[in-house]
């Protein structure tokens, strides 16, 4: 058997890249057919390289199946060093995918910056000029009417699922959703807590306040745009009793949770982001926090426990205000009390 090959790629956000399971499964293949040593991280660019690896690995794991031969074996080794070359070089996701009802529409930076619906904004509370597209512009001639929701997937796993009808109402005077896109010839400065930028694709809102738009609805290194139904209708086992009175604060709690936490975290199995953890199973977390302890905890995660990896940035009440968090502490044990 040739030398050992060890697949790795420098990126430290391996453990929650969406795409690399999609990616384990073909070089595990690989690894088991030619004997490649092992697998390490996959570098985050790798979605772009997703479909060449399948057909690379494909071909190869194919060949070595049906004519057991030394080159067959060296060309598979080939193929593979090719597939490593490619996943560890600084290959950056450069194209937004929309899917909306089974149609799938696919915009690379370039065909971004150069549309005629594309604007130059400057990005809040940074100093960076960017060129941003409506994403109403984005959408049009896409089946949109029925659509209740977007569910935005960002590069590093979180997902926020915003309400098309927060985008709608910009035509009403509401706040306006822009794509911004990272120019490769002027990159973006780093964000404060990473190697990369939030390009190529951020998510920014013009006018904010105007449709209360939150924190968490700002993903940035936006990979994909797809329509989907609301959270609520997907994923029932999130929902509060339906004899939970209107007025009750752990319904808004439901409402905060969805915007401001499920991006990062899912209830019990329901949502899409695997950031953090499932705050419902295996035990609810207001079962193992106490009220005050989840307070501190949702308002400056270090004032509760601290340790060099943790992420969650706390929720300060300029972004989450006292009532909000009254409200999802209410949501989180009225889920403790229904699925004990
Ligand atoms: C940007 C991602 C992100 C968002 C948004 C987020 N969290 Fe977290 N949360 C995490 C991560 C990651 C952890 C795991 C600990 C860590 O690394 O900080 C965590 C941990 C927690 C924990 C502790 C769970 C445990 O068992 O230790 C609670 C409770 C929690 N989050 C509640 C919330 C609530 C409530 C919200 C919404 C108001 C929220 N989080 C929003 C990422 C996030």
């Amino acid at each position: 058997m040739a030398a050992p090959l060890v697949l790795t790629g420098q990126c430290g956000r391996q453990s929650n890249c969406p795409h690399f399971g999609s990616v384990r499964p073909l070089l595990t293949d690989v690894v088991e057919k030619v004997g490649v040593a092992g697998i390490g991280a996959v570098h985050h660019g790798c979605n772009a390289v997703t479909a060449l690896v399948a057909s690379i690995v494909g071909t190869s794991v194919m060949a070595t199946r049906e004519r057991a031969g030394k080159m067959v074996l060296a060309r598979a080794f080939l193929m593979v060093a090719a597939t490593v070359l490619l996943l560890t070089s600084p290959v950056r996701a450069a194209d937004l995918t929309l899917r909306f009802d089974g149609q799938v529409r696919v915009l690379s930076q370039a065909q971004l910056l150069a549309s005629p619906a594309a604007i130059d904004i400057a990005i809040p509370q940074t100093s960076v000029q960017a060129k941003a597209v409506p994403l109403l512009d984005l959408l049009d001639g896409l089946p949109t009417a029925h659509v209740d929701t977007l569910e935005i997937q960002a590069l590093d796993g979180f997902v926020s699922q915003i309400p098309m009808d927060l985008v709608r109402r910009s035509a009403q005077g509401g706040s306006t959703a822009l794509v911004a896109v990272e120019d490769p010839d002027h990159p973006w400065p780093r964000l404060p807590n990473g190697t990369a930028s939030a390009g190529p694709f951020y998510l920014v809102w013009q006018h904010p306040d105007r449709s209360g738009i939150t924190s968490e609805q700002w993903p940035y290194q936006v990979l994909s745009v797809t329509g989907v139904e609301s959270p609520v209708r997907r994923w029932p086992q999130i929902a509060v009793a339906p004899d939970t009175p209107a007025d009750a604060p752990a319904r808004r709690g439901q409402d905060v949770f969805i915007a401001q936490c499920m991006p990062c975290h899912k209830m019990r199995g329901g949502g899409a982001a695997e950031v953090g953890p499932d705050l419902g199973q295996p035990m609810p977390a207001a079962a193992y926090l106490t009220e005050a302890g989840l307070r501190a905890l949702i308002r400056d995660p270090r004032a509760v426990r601290t340790w060099p990896e943790q992420r969650m940035v706390g929720f300060d009440p300029s972004i989450l205000s006292d009532v909000d968090l009254d409200a999802v502490v209410a949501y989180l044990e009225q889920m403790a009390a229904q699925h004990p």
